[in-house]
């Protein structure tokens, strides 16, 4: 057993549910459903119709609805400074914005700065402009011109044949074009118009834990239909025109933004970013990290990634770095340790230690994870390490999120609970319970009202049961 991990050892056959049960009792009276939220709400699709949301489909983001109710909802008022340490594709941040609230997220892939900065131009453009750029832009031939491989997809080992050949010549025409284009806005903004249909012009489709591969692509092994693979040009021009219309027909960041808004995005993990940040920081929280669910980011957005060239190295560093939530992930006990000592906050390296290791919940299913594992009764022997070293991480995420609010502040969280070989993982419980360890008071855990279907091959085995759906509402 790691030193600084518990997790008692027992046999399968002994599990018990009696830590977690005593846990639900506890906070029994705050589980409840909250008519406002829905999982429309909740999840990406409320963005779909909305302009600026919809010009990228983050599919693990969620709605600026829903972060505009919650940011309303906040008895303060004036100078609020909202707060979002898994940005995404930055919904917290332009939804603050729209509101006139000033705002910080943080975000590791490099795609939600790249959404953010492209959004963030076509703020400023003007549109008379624009529309002349892709006036020129319709009359390059993009399948016949000139490429140099300095400024052409860089395939790694998971993209390769993702575009058919003609939709590949065209990529790259185009990228080689862009990369002369002196206007640095028009630039951005097409090269966001071009990474905003990856996915459409691919035979790929973004699948949660993985990209799946239709069976039009030379590699593909799955019978699957993804439908239709659009064409580079059709693809990429009905995206701009999209853009010019939404440009046309709407104020863009509300209608009496205030001129001085403050939006600021750090590009790093927020296991190293939140412990530098002063106390008492921010308002609101309004976030909602990785799902504890094998969601692999760095391969669902290979292609994204790619395209903002990052190689395969830097795609493997990213994968370790991202906080753990796949079977791949190795802990990062050591750079924690180490980003303390060096703050000379041991301390609360060994409060956030015995947050986790406290959590008589957690323990129960970990120990019984951990006797699956040995038994061979997991179907990947990795789960028992993603479930540990994902709330140990969050041990300290939700230590440093309770240090930077201010006093009054609220963070709403929102997370999906998880099963595994039958074993219900009480996310919310137990994250609630090391908010509420952080001196935080759990006012509510607002359940979706239908929880996540379970896969059938998990109900034939283990019974239908409800796994909750949540967003955790806690006060300072
Ligand atoms: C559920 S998504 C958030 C989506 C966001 N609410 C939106 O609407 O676009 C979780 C995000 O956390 C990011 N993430 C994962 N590990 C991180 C870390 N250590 N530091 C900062 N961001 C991280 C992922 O890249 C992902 O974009």
């Amino acid at each position: 057993m790691e030193p600084a991990l518990m997790g008692t050892n027992r046999s399968v056959g002994q599990e018990t549910q009696l830590e977690r049960d005593k846990l639900e009792k506890k906070y029994k009276p705050i589980i409840a459903v909250n008519q406002a939220l829905n999982r429309q709400l909740v999840s990406f699709q409320a963005n779909k119709k909305i302009p600026i949301y919809n010009w990228f489909s983050y599919k693990e983001g969620f709605s600026s609805d829903m972060v505009k109710l919650f940011i309303k909802e906040c008895p303060k008022k004036k100078g609020v400074v909202v707060f979002d340490p898994f940005a995404g594709s930055c919904t917290t941040l332009l939804s603050a914005k729209e509101l006139g609230y000033d705002s910080v997220g943080i975000e590791i892939m490099p795609i939600g700065n790249f959404v953010l900065t492209s959004k963030l131009t076509l703020e400023k453009i003007d549109l008379e402009y624009l529309l002349d750029g892709i006036k020129e832009l319709r009359k390059v031939n993009f399948e016949t011109f000139p490429t140099n491989s300095e400024y052409s997809f860089k395939h790694i080992r998971i993209t390769e044949k993702a575009f058919s050949t003609v939709n590949e010549r065209k990529l790259n025409g185009f990228l080689n074009y862009i990369a002369n284009l002196k206007d640095e806005k028009l630039r951005q903004i097409f090269s966001f118009a071009c990474f905003s249909i990856l996915e459409k012009i691919s035979y790929t489709r973004k699948d949660g834990q993985c990209l799946r591969w239709d069976s039009r692509a030379e590699k593909s092994k799955a019978e699957f239909d993804k439908g239709e693979v659009y064409s580079f040009d059709d693809a990429l021009f009905s995206q701009l025109n999209q853009i010019v219309n939404d440009l046309r027909n709407m104020s863009f960041f509300g209608t009496k933004p205030r001129k001085d808004v403050k939006l600021e995005l750090k590009t790093e993990s927020s296991l190293e970013i939140l412990p530098e940040i002063p106390n008492e920081s921010f308002d609101i929280v309004i976030s909602s990290p990785p799902y504890c669910n094998r969601y692999d980011y760095t391969r669902t957005y290979a292609l994204e990634l790619v395209y903002l060239g990052i190689n395969e190295d830097r795609i493997r560093d990213l994968r370790q770095s991202l906080l753990s939530a796949t079977v791949e992930n190795k802990d990062k006990i050591d750079l924690l340790k180490k980003i303390y000592k060096e703050k000379g906050r041991l301390n609360d390296f060994n409060k956030a230690e015995e947050i986790f290791n406290s959590n008589s919940a957690l323990q129960e299913v970990l120990g019984i994870l951990k006797s699956y594992k040995e038994s061979n009764d997991l179907n990947n022997p990795g789960i028992h390490r993603m479930v540990k070293n994902y709330f140990y991480e969050h041990a300290f995420i939700i230590m440093e999120m309770a240090r930077v609010l201010k006093k009054g502040g609220r963070i709403y969280y929102v997370n999906d609970n998880v099963r595994y070989a039958g074993e219900v993982v009480p996310v919310d419980l137990i994250l609630s319970e090391f908010a509420s360890n952080c001196g935080l008071t759990v006012k509510n855990i607002y359940k979706l009202p239908m929880g996540k279907g379970n896969s059938s091959q998990q109900m034939g085995k283990h019974g239908r049961q409800e796994v909750r759906k949540c967003v955790y509402y806690w006060e300072k």
